[in-house]
């Protein structure tokens, strides 16, 4: 079979770093995951993943995946019919490892990125693929076509919008979805700022752009967004630790001891999406 070639934007290619995470974990004795689809896509693209070679971000990038599998587990457990719509998708396979056979999806990208998903992954009743900014207007409707509630999830997104474009993201997730649930993760302000330094093998041409040492502090931006929790990369979900075999929980114990102090700036957090409470009309709905 021939080989797919890729060209994409600078931000748009980190999607084959985060892939290429997922294909060497799975290739692992004892991996954290197993994603076989993502091993095959990396087969199938003709790039040269070597040049990832085996930076920390790789493993960090794993971690950051469970964490939000987790997350969109338990939403799809309490809305086993609902929606969940996964921004900046790259090549993830989120649906294929969780898909309970009622849950909805949308996957949504930037039209380069989405072009080559749709060679991988294809549409069903259940399932969209769109190809658009998160930032543009024309995707919300195309959303509200599937039932809700919704659930939104950005891996590895955000933080590569400048901060006024984050801010622009999220007002209009909040204006278009009261009462969805987000999750997405936040690189600290030292992290954004030394991310080009040695030790983090720094392989993909884009950078962070948007520091955030305290994701609580979102909550306060006066978005309609309220924080539930957020958690570094080494603090799994209980659920999650509990189910690793006892190797790979004393091998992460060990990364927990190396990278203490550095993978404090990483974060994964947890929001709801305010309802919106709606205006009296007229003066007798007022409350006095
Ligand atoms: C690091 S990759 C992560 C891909 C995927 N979430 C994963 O974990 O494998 C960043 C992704 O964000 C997407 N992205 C960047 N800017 C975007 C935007 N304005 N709207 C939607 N997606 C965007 C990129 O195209 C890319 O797929």
């Amino acid at each position: 079979m021939a080989q797919i070639q890729v060209q994409l934007g600078d931000v748009q290619e980190t999607l084959l770093a985060t892939l290429y995470a997922r294909a060497v974990e799975t290739g692992k004795k004892r991996g954290l995951l197993r994603d076989e689809t993502a091993a095959r896509m990396v087969a199938r693209i003709d790039y040269d993943f070597t040049r990832f070679g085996r930076s920390p971000m790789l493993l960090g990038s794993v971690l950051r995946t469970l964490i939000l599998d987790e997350w969109v587990r338990e939403f799809i457990d309490a809305h086993p019919g609902g929606t969940v719509i996964e921004i900046g998708a790259g090549l993830n396979t989120r649906f294929e490892r969780l898909d309970n056979g009622r849950v909805h999806w949308v996957d949504l990208d930037l039209p380069d990125a989405m072009a080559l998903r749709r060679r991988f992954f294809t549409e069903c009743d259940r399932r969209k693929l769109l190809g658009a900014s998160v930032l543009a207007e024309d995707w919300p409707d195309a959303v509200r076509e599937l039932p809700g509630p919704y659930f939104f999830v950005a891996e590895g997104v955000l933080l590569y919008f400048p901060p006024a474009q984050v801010r622009l993201a999220l007002a209009g997730l909040s204006r278009h979805f009261p009462g969805a649930g987000l999750a997405f993760d936040t690189a600290g302000r030292w992290l954004v700022d030394n991310q080009d330094a040695p030790v983090f093998e720094k392989t993909v041409a884009a950078s962070f752009r948007w520091g955030c040492d305290d994701p609580a502090e979102i909550a306060g931006w006066g978005l309609g967004l309220a924080h539930r929790e957020s958690r570094t990369l080494l603090q799994l979900p209980k659920r999650l630790a509990r189910s690793l075999p006892p190797q790979t929980r004393a091998t992460l114990g060990v990364v927990r001891a190396a990278l203490r102090s550095r993978a404090r700036g990483y974060q994964v957090s947890l929001f709801d999406l305010e309802p919106h409470v709606p205006e009296p009309t007229s003066p007798g709905d007022r409350i006095t």
